[in-house]
């Protein structure tokens, strides 16, 4: 299942995927890790020490390859250069699992061994004052788009995405693609009003979001946090003295987490597994098409010269029955 953590910056989005997927791992749970967020920060969050993390490939640099891998033999996209973030799948397109090797993986993940188990980190690339609000910015999330989209992830199988709650998760679509997807949020009024916006957004695509509260300090934190998003409040996290020996670069074993946030954070993979019984691969591919037709329309046909609707595949429905073309 896909997993996103949004949220204000600063907020913990880093801090609360890294301990979910260490959660992960520990129990044996195979998971990709994704970092999209604009400061790159998951690897180290997950142990990487600073040579480890600017040597991690980025997603951005291989734009190229993980289109002509995806496209496959796919004869409505003619080639990599008609092919833009939102572009679904169809007959001939190449599907991604969480577990296998393929050319992508290759190229943009590498292993992160993490207390008892290892899991395959990728990274969209460090995002600089020119990428934002322009071209390369899209291209560098695009990626993980385009990976999403073409993911048959079964139950089980995680893939953990770090981002930001910014517009142009909204503009392209990439905030439709989790099962579950949990704001996080610090219990403040900044924090709390990304939480508006995202339900916005969220509401009429049927988005499964809830709040974690992170940085919780007591009774009035939680009231506040209850009183402001109510029932999606799902839980919320405490200051943890293991992150802040981490960050002081002496990770304790996982194992020493404390009680509370170990509770947390199974309830956050009970949340989310629960929301793969109610998986949809009829709506999530109906969706993708709805936003690749808006992304054509408002930007894709005039950048590329072609009719972008023709990509669509009428009869394609992405889901575990379909097997990897080309
Ligand atoms: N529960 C926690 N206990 C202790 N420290 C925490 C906790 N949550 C977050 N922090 C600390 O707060 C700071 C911000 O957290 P983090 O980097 O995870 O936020 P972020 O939302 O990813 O930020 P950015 O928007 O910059 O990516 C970090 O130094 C982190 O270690
Ligand atoms: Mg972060």
């Amino acid at each position: 299942m896909k997993i996103a953590f949004v949220g204000k910056g600063g907020s913990g989005k880093t801090t609360l995927s890294s301990l979910f997927i260490r959660h992960l791992a520990a129990e044996g749970a195979p998971v990709v890790a994704v970092d999209a967020d604009i400061n790159q920060h998951l690897g180290a969050a997950l142990g990487l020490d600073e040579a480890e993390a600017a040597a991690l490939p980025a997603m951005g640099e291989h734009l190229r390859l993980i289109k002509d891998h995806l496209r496959g033999s796919n004869p409505r996209i003619a080639s990599a250069d008609t092919m833009i973030k939102t572009t679904p799948p169809g007959e001939g397109s190449r599907l991604l699992r969480v577990q296998e090797d393929n050319p992508v993986y290759d190229a943009c993940a590498r292993p992160v061994r993490l207390d008892g188990g290892t899991v395959r980190l990728m990274v969209t690339g460090p995002f600089t004052d020119a990428d934002l609000g322009v071209a390369c910015y899209h291209s560098k999330t695009g990626a993980v788009e385009l990976c999403l989209n073409h993911l048959v992830d079964g139950p089980g199988e995680y893939v953990v995405v770090d981002m930001t709650a910014g517009s142009d998760s909204f503009a392209s679509g990439m905030f439709t693609r989790f099962d579950m997807t949990f704001l996080v949020a610090e219990p403040t009024r900044k924090g709390v009003s990304v939480y508006r916006q995202y339900k916005e957004y969220a509401r009429d695509f049927g988005v499964a979001l809830r709040v974690v509260g992170n940085k919780v300090q007591g009774p009035d934190d939680l009231d506040f946090l209850r009183a402001e998003v109510g029932d999606d409040l799902l839980v919320t996290v405490g200051h943890s003295d293991w992150v802040r020996a981490m960050e002081k670069g002496r990770p304790p074993r996982f194992a020493a987490l404390e009680e509370s946030n170990r509770l947390a954070l199974r309830t956050l993979r009970d949340a989310a597994d629960a929301t793969y019984e109610r998986r949809d691969w009829e709506r999530y591919t109906r969706q993708m098409v709805h936003f690749h037709l808006k992304n054509a329309e408002s930007w894709g046909n005039e950048r590329t010269g072609a009719d972008l609707a023709a990509q669509v595949d009428p009869g394609f429905v992405l889901g575990e029955s379909v097997t990897a073309g080309a």
